[in-house]
């Protein structure tokens, strides 16, 4: 089969056919998803070596999203989350963005920041122009505390000096623009700032304060831009260019309110971070990244935005994403790589592509539904398909049962062990609709 992130009827089929379809797609085999997805991929020994004090291991689902296709590219998406209908928002919205060709991406090079602070400066006036005048120096000297990534293609590319504070302060800062490649860098930029700490302390005559990357790594941006033929927005009740207007109504709110910004963002940050997660990256550091860059110009705004361009909604977001496709948890997460080779990406920046599509797919499918017919309708039904499985629901049971527990308005396990025990009797291959299950329920009730 050809590279594709198209399965119609994916969510109907079991975990070991949604793996087998994955794997003729990808090429990852089977049996490296059994074992690398089937309990998580980590033990309690490979754990102790992660963190301090382990008592086990914490697993979280892992799914994937569909439909996805980045600058002319398909992949399957893996995301981990726990949030029910997060995976198939993504990908129902990442469907609608394929109609109009995808979602294309532009990716900065992965420049991230590693600060010097300088305290108690004594020369404030001539201390950035003394630094400044010794760039060359500076930057060749960084780079020998980073031999590793300059073989590989990487390093100090540039130094700036800021003043912070008041005279009063005697504060600079002082920044080296690292390019980490594929590694997310935190550890590279923060050998870095303590390389050279010292000697850009005595530049100032000061001394050194913190020494450490920063998560606002605006200069590490990606831009996703996607264009929906408005037809597609449509839902059973609402035409299309009426949705559109809803959601473009949803997007200003988010424009002009902090309040409703920060919601909007979360929408966003809810696809990201399932596959930050997925492919072993540090979600808390694209967290803080994203929501300085968001209150970058002193309001918190949202990431995206929604417009009408005649007959297509257009979506744009543009948000920091230090990602890593080398070190890290990555060298030591069975699943985390797994996931990785199933993405099939060549370098780091394409992750970050892939992550930041996936977060405005989720944003689409959060402000359309928020838009027509507000969210519980959809999470109640995914909800429904939960419940079914708790209930002892197999293969297509989950659907019948869960169908048939939304329309009697009925969504509790013993309403679902009600209509398994119903459609298993009955032999009928659709509860939903035959009236077998409310006759029941009301025989029950009485
Ligand atoms: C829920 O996880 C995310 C939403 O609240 C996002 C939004 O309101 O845009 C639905």
């Amino acid at each position: 089969m050809a590279r594709t992130s198209r399965f119609p009827g994916f969510y109907k089929v079991t975990v070991p056919e949604r793996r087998a379809l994955v794997s003729e797609s990808t090429g990852v085999p089977v049996d490296h998803m059994a074992n690398a997805f089937g309990s998580g991929g980590l033990n309690p020994e490979a754990a102790d070596k992660f963190v301090e004090n382990v008592l086990g291991v914490y697993a979280l689902p892992l799914g994937v999203a569909l439909n996805v296709r980045v600058n002319g590219h398909d992949h399957v998406v893996p995301m981990v989350v726990e949030e029910p209908s997060v995976v198939a928002a993504a990908s129902n919205a990442a469907k609608m963005v394929r109609a109009g060709g995808g979602f294309q991406v532009e990716i900065d090079e992965p420049i991230m920041i590693s600060q010097v602070q300088l305290i108690e400066v004594d020369d404030l006036e001539g201390g950035p122009a003394a630094i400044l005048a010794r760039k060359g120096e500076l930057i060749a000297r960084a780079n020998k505390s980073i031999p590793g990534l300059v073989q590989r293609g990487g390093g100090v590319r540039d130094i700036e000096v800021r003043r912070i504070g008041t005279p009063a302060d005697r504060m600079l800062v002082v920044h080296f623009l690292v390019d980490c490649r594929d590694a997310m860098g935190a550890n590279l930029v923060n050998t870095v700032a303590e390389a050279m700490s010292d000697e850009l302390a005595s530049l100032v005559k000061g001394r050194p304060g913190l020494r450490i990357l920063s998560n606002l790594c605006d200069r590490r941006c990606v831009r996703v831009t996607c264009r929906v033929p408005v037809a597609e927005l449509a839902t059973d009740d609402m035409a299309g260019p009426e949705v559109a207007d809803g959601i473009v109504n949803a997007s200003r709110f988010a424009e002009l309110d902090p309040y409703r910004a920060a919601t909007h963002n979360k929408g966003i940050m809810n696809g990201v971070d399932a596959v930050v997660i997925a492919t072993g990256n540090d979600w808390r550091a694209v967290e803080a990244g994203a929501h300085a860059f968001a209150a970058r110009d002193g309001v918190y705004k949202p990431l995206a935005i929604w417009r009408r361009e005649g007959d297509f909604l257009v979506g744009r977001l543009e948000v920091p994403m230090a990602l890593g496709t080398v070190g890290g948890t990555l060298r030591v997460h069975p699943a985390a790589r797994l996931a990785l080779e199933m993405l099939s990406i060549a370098h780091a920046g394409e992750l970050a592509a892939i992550a930041a599509s996936v977060g405005l797919a989720s944003n689409l499918a959060a402000v359309r539904a928020l838009a027509t017919d507000g969210i519980q309708r959809g999470h109640m039904a995914l909800h429904a398909r939960s419940v079914a499985v708790a209930a002892g629901a197999i293969g297509g049971e989950v659907e019948r049962v869960a169908a048939c527990i939304v329309e009697a308005r009925d969504i509790t396990l013993e309403g679902a062990k009600r209509a398994l025990e119903l459609l298993r009797q009955s032999g009928e291959s659709e509860l939903a609709g035959s009236g077998v299950y409310a006759r029941a329920r009301r025989v029950d009730d009485a």
